[in-house]
């Protein structure tokens, strides 16, 4: 652990120059178990990624001026960078197409998706969810503490970068009282990911043996943290995901790959490789670390924008190296941001990471900008509470 630690830290202070790049294909399991481990820290972040991350939304965000309310028609989406796949339609808050779909959820996830219209100060329920990242087993109260207090304010469901349910992942580094103490429900909780093209053959035996209520198709096939996590191009995904896509999955919903960079050309390549299997996906989802709640709705109603479709955020934060926040404003960037959210209408779930203690910070930010919402010994942390709070959740105060 420590060694991975060490090497990630290098590897962050390296990436402050470079740039994001597509490598033709990656080599997850030539890599040694340490690299391994190392570039699923934190989902593989570099301040590279999150760098591009962030300018694309101060870009779109260029001339507008916080504080919101935010004024959707101000940020029409441009559609610049997709290809011509999909619809390009007007983002419009109103009438997400989420609406009324997705109700039929009968696993035991509860997911009532069809009330994607925000009652005042309260979000849908489904909506709120967070990341465990691979150093979640550094935290002493993880599992039980840790996901006792997320339950408690609100986080429904989470993602690991995994498969498997943590207990069977190496890369966890769970120690033998942490992973007896996974429990049903807690597993349960996860979303599990098909990381990469390596894992298409488990993911079929578990869409017919253990089906999930969700199913996401890769993560982060367009981006490779510093050559250590698995890059897929847009057409052999394609074809390697056909696989799945043409598995029954009667009990299953998929959720797209998961991209860095939402609004680049790798969807739009990858649905037109697919022949429009975009039906076949419940909800794009996509990455988002920006330090300005406007930046970071600009991306989400490009997005929106130009697929017309229910979209997820799997990975939201405000860490990049630039981030500023402190705990004061960190508290207002999550309230301001997440009622904005769910104005939208669209967006069904958000994950915050990190649900586990951020015992290092995310991509060369500021601690205070890298907020976790548990403490090591799984106690809520002030962003958890302003998280809670943004939907109407405040355990331990008085209410009625
Ligand atoms: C990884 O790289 C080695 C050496 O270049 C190669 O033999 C192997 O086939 C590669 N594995 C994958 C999965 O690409
Ligand atoms: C967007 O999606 C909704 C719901 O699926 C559909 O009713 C609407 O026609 C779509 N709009 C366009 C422009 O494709
Ligand atoms: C990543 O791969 C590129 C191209 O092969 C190489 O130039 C670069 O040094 C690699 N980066 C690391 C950190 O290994
Ligand atoms: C947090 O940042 C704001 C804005 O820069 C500043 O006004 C405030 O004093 C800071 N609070 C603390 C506790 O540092």
């Amino acid at each position: 652990m420590m060694l991975s630690l060490v090497y990630a830290s290098i590897l962050l202070a390296a990436g402050s120059t470079a740039s994001p790049c597509k490598l033709h294909s990656g080599n997850w399991t030539s890599s040694s178990t340490t690299v391994a481990k190392a570039a699923l820290h934190r989902d593989g972040h570099g301040s590279a990624a999150v760098n591009q991350n962030q300018k694309l939304g101060t870009q779109a965000n260029a001339g507008l001026n916080l504080p919101l309310p935010y004024s959707q028609e101000s940020s029409a989406p441009s559609s610049t960078s997709a290809s011509n796949a999909g619809p390009s339609v007007a983002a419009s808050g109103s009438s997400g197409p989420s609406s009324g779909s997705g109700s039929s959820d009968t696993s035991g996830t509860s997911d009532t998706s069809a009330s994607l219209t925000p009652a005042s100060g309260s979000c849908p329920q489904g909506f709120l969810n967070t990341v465990f990242n691979t150093n979640a087993g550094q935290s002493s109260g993880f599992p039980t503490a840790t996901s006792n207090t997320l339950t408690e304010y609100g986080i429904n469901n989470w993602i690991g970068f995994s498969l498997d349910t943590l207990d069977k992942q190496a890369d966890y580094d769970l120690s033998a009282t942490q992973a007896s103490q996974l429990s049903g429900a807690f597993n349960k909780a996860q979303i599990p990911i098909v990381m990469d093209h390596t894992y298409i053959q488990d993911a079929v035996g578990m869409l017919a043996n253990n089906p999930p209520l969700y199913l996401e198709l890769y993560n982060e096939p367009d981006f490779s943290f510093e050559n250590l996590t698995l890059t897929e191009e847009p057409a052999p995904s394609a074809s390697d995901l056909k696989t799945l896509l043409d598995t029954p999955h009667p009990n299953t919903k998929f959720i797209s790959p998961a991209l860095m960079d939402a609004n680049g050309p790798w969807l739009g390549e990858f649905f037109q490789a697919c022949n429009g299997c975009i039906d076949d996906f419940h909800a794009i989802a996509l990455h988002v670390y920006n330090p300005d709640p406007q930046g970071v709705l600009d991306q989400i109603t490009q997005l929106y924008g130009t697929w017309n479709k229910t979209i997820w955020i799997t990975e939201l934060s405000p860490a990049t190296a630039g981030c500023d926040l402190n705990t004061t404003t960190m508290a207002t960037y999550i309230s301001t941001l997440i009622p904005e959210i769910l104005k939208l209408g669209y967006v069904e779930k958000i994950f915050w990471n990190s649900g586990e203690s951020d015992s290092t910070t995310i991509n060369q930010a500021p601690a205070a900008c890298s907020p976790s919402l548990t403490n090591s010994d799984g106690s809520f942390t002030p962003a958890l509470q302003a998280l809670g709070a943004a939907c109407g959740i405040n355990p331990g105060t008085a209410t009625s």
